[in-house]
């Protein structure tokens, strides 16, 4: 994921992700408003419309959100590449966090992988970015490199982490 940190946001969400009856389909182009609203309320330097919608051209791109009620709470896009998977965007709504949204996000992105039989999972974030650092690690990925300045607005280092997928 290649651009930006997470904002700080206020306020103490429930923890309860059960109660919020999340429900997961693939993105629409009509989903885009709301799927903006998140991006720029999460990320320093949000992606556009424009590059939301050729990222989602691309054919091995694939794209997953989380709603509640009638709500979108979060959106994770990633590619399926010849034996490897790589998350480039993922975000929730600042006002759901903490309450399991994006591990569950990512759960189901595993599963994509080990269905397709893929060997591993890669993402960059930012050096700065714990909490995001934090739900990767909880899930088994691992540091597996650094990219020097990556970040082009403040010269920060991307993470390169990575989870071995098992076979199920
Ligand atoms: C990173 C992000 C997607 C996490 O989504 P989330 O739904 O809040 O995460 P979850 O509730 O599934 O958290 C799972 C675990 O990750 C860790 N975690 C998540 N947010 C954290 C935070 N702010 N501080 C510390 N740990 C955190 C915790 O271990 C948490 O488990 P716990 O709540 O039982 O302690 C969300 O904070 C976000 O959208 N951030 C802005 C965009 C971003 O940084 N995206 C990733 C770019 S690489």
């Amino acid at each position: 994921m290649g651009r930006s940190a997470e904002k700080p946001h206020e306020g103490e969400a429930p923890r309860d992700f059960s109660e919020l009856d999340i429900r997961f389909r693939k993105m629409e182009s009509s989903d885009l408003d709301e799927v903006l609203s998140i991006e720029r309320a999460s990320f320093s330097h949000p992606w556009s419309a424009r590059f939301f919608l050729e990222e989602l051209r691309v054919p091995c791109a694939r794209s997953l959100l989380a709603i509640a009620g009638d709500k979108i709470v979060g959106y994770i896009i990633y590619w399926l590449l010849s034996d490897s998977l790589d998350v480039h965007n993922l975000a929730v709504h600042p006002e759901c966090r903490r309450r399991g949204i994006g591990r569950s996000l990512l759960m189901a992105v595993i599963e994509d992988a080990k269905c397709g039989a893929l060997k591993r999972i890669t993402l960059e974030v930012r050096k700065s970015n714990e909490a995001a650092q934090k739900l990767y690690r909880s899930l088994g990925f691992a540091t597996r490199g650094v990219r020097r300045g990556y970040y082009s607005d403040n010269g920060e280092d991307a993470l390169i982490m990575v989870l071995d997928v098992e076979p199920s």
